[in-house]
């Protein structure tokens, strides 16, 4: 049975619905708030563990009523919280998402117990590395622990998929020779590699810069115009779904862990990247990080479509 372990940022979202985000000195009121279970390690762990497959989370949440909630996020997902350690210093991760009536958002997150998943934390828990398949990271958690699991999981030959988020000018090189796939959206490209992307010559030329520091495959998200795939000896195309986007919050997060799963039960790229569009796309007609995930129904039915229509 094939595993995924998603070391990585659990957060509860305090979302604020406004009827656009605010520009800079204004203060506006919003129409909704609402209290839901996120932080882009969670998402990915859920979306894996709803996608059935075995999925363990390795992070940290605080000793509070948000920690509480979120384990129970994880466990009614699925996720097997059992690498998940409760801080006795601090609060549990907290993200402030202005969602406007496009669905477009942003996010502030203060770290909170997600500071704690340190290179000593991993340490401790290493053996359960040794159990998976596939190891799926983020940027919401020490870099240097990124990058330590990064190491250890490509010296087991596990499969490392990175999401650059939130994007850091420049990420470090013994952390790019360790991953196997890097999925940014267009502006994490631009800000990991300092290329402008206005077109594909350009998305070659931010991808080269890191295939050249080890990257063997890199898949650029384009919100509702699909992705790019880019290899040494490969560039495709492929195009998006057209929906009424509501919230985009976990979009990327559900498009990344679809790969993961996709990957790990040994599908091809093409299959894998067909399958994360049509799973993200329904993600951002709903509300919410955890809450926009799709049940394993819906899924499945999404899974059967893709992989029928290749055979
Ligand atoms: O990617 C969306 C997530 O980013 C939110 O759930 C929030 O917690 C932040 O981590």
């Amino acid at each position: 049975m094939r595993k995924v372990l998603v070391v990585g940022s659990i957060n509860m979202d305090y979302v604020l619905e406004v009827n656009h985000l605010p520009h800079n000195g204004e203060t506006i009121l919003c129409s909704d708030f609402s209290l839901v279970c996120g932080g882009k390690g969670a998402n990915q762990a859920c979306t894996c563990a709803k996608l059935g497959i075995e999925t363990m989370m390795l992070g940290a949440v605080g000793k509070d009523d948000n920690g509480d909630l979120l384990l129970k996020g994880l466990e009614e997902a699925g996720v097997n919280t059992e690498y998940v350690c409760r801080s006795d210093h601090t609060h549990s991760g907290m993200a402030f998402v202005s969602v406007n009536k496009c669905g477009e958002n942003h996010i502030i997150v203060e770290q909170g117990a997600n500071k704690e998943v340190t290179v000593d934390f991993v340490k401790q828990n290493i053996q359960v590395i040794d159990d998976v398949d596939i190891v799926i990271l983020q940027l919401e958690i020490p870099i240097e622990t990124v990058a330590f699991v990064a190491k250890n999981a490509k010296e087991k030959g596990k499969i490392v998929i990175l999401d650059p988020a939130p994007a850091v000018k420049k990420l470090p090189e013994d952390l790019l020779k360790n991953i196997d796939l890097i999925k940014p959206n267009e502006t994490e490209l631009q800000i990991i590699t300092g290329v402008s992307v206005k077109n594909m010559d350009d998305f070659k030329i931010a991808a080269k810069m890191l295939m050249d520091l080890g990257v063997p495959e890199v898949i650029v998200t384009l919100g509702d115009k699909g992705a790019i795939y880019l290899s040494q000896n490969d560039v495709r195309h492929f195009p998006g779904e057209k929906v009424d986007a509501v919230d985009t919050t976990a979009a990327g997060d559900s498009f990344t862990a679809s790969l993961g799963y996709m990957l790990a039960k040994g599908h091809s790229i093409q299959e894998s990247i067909s399958f994360a569009i049509e799973i993200s796309a329904l993600v951002v007609t709903r509300k919410g990080a955890q809450s926009s995930i799709p049940s394993a129904d819906e899924s499945s039915m999404i899974y059967d479509r893709i992989v029928s229509s290749k055979n």
